[in-house]
């Protein structure tokens, strides 16, 4: 499987004008980029529609998509705000963020995120999944801890996904996002790639032994920049990257694809 830029746009930018503007920007400025890459935008909702049909009238090299996030986990009725993933699907969304942090922080339980992983791959979407610790202390036993606490999270977050089809469960990507890490906490001190790349290998240890995903996609997320962008994905064990500031910038997520390019 190529790697994967994911750009999440959370809730940027402010008018449907400026959402086809950045996108058009992005994707002409990486039009002839030719590479196995995997590049998926996730703009907010309400962009979705008309980012599609900017997406069919772009000839690209590589594979891009687009990716909604969150999602629902009824197919339809009384639920008021909500979203499921057959309207997503019927838009033509093939990818969608569950569990992001900001999510969590706003009340999102793990019980809640279990139910929407399980009716969004059921419903053939492909989802990616955000895990990660909520701060680090840096001392000597803080990765043991941050390995414990996202161990807890998988077990809650993935429970029963044992059984549905192997198929089905390819479609599960995670992202090992700290949160202490995402730039509007940190302001924009990311996580080493050799401490990301041991928990990434964690990760998908769990993965494989609980859950019997056996190849499974894992990326970082947290201050991904064009700086940095190219010491995480160089590295074998990481799938790919999720981007939040740095994907509103045009020209500095050129340089994010291209690296993800160059590493596919
Ligand atoms: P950041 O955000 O790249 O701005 O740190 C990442 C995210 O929260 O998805």
């Amino acid at each position: 499987m190529p790697k994967i830029v994911f750009a999440n746009w959370k809730m940027n930018p402010g008018t449907l004008i400026e959402a086809e503007k950045l996108c058009a920007a992005i994707l002409d400025s990486v039009k002839n980029i030719d590479s196995k890459l995997n590049l998926v935008i996730a703009p907010p909702f309400v962009y979705l529609a008309s980012l599609l049909n900017l997406l069919k009238t772009k000839s690209l090299q590589l594979k891009a998509a687009l990716g909604a996030q969150n999602v629902f986990w009824e197919q339809k009725g009384a639920f008021t705000g909500e979203i499921s993933a057959k309207q997503l699907q019927s838009l033509g969304v093939e990818y969608v963020l569950i569990g992001h942090s900001e999510r969590r922080h706003l009340g999102e339980t793990d019980e809640f995120v279990n139910k929407k992983i399980i009716a969004a791959l059921k419903a053939g979407l492909k989802i990616v999944l955000c895990v990660g610790e909520w701060e680090r202390n840096f001392n000597d036993d803080a990765l043991i801890e941050a390995k414990d606490f996202v161990k807890k999270q998988l077990e809650l977050d993935l429970e029963g996904i044992r059984n549905l089809e192997l198929g089905i469960r390819d479609n599960l990507f995670v992202t090992y996002e700290p949160v202490w890490a995402i730039s509007t906490n940190s302001s924009g001190k990311s996580d080493t790639p050799e401490s990301a790349k041991e928990m990434i290998c964690f990760i998908k240890q769990i993965l494989n032994s609980l859950f019997l995903i056996h190849n499974s996609k894992v990326l970082y997320g947290g201050s991904v920049n064009a700086e940095n962008v190219e010491s995480f994905l160089k590295l074998e064990e990481i799938d790919g990257v999720l981007v939040g500031n740095a994907s509103l910038k045009p020209d500095e997520f050129r340089v994010i694809i291209k690296a993800g390019s160059r590493y596919a």
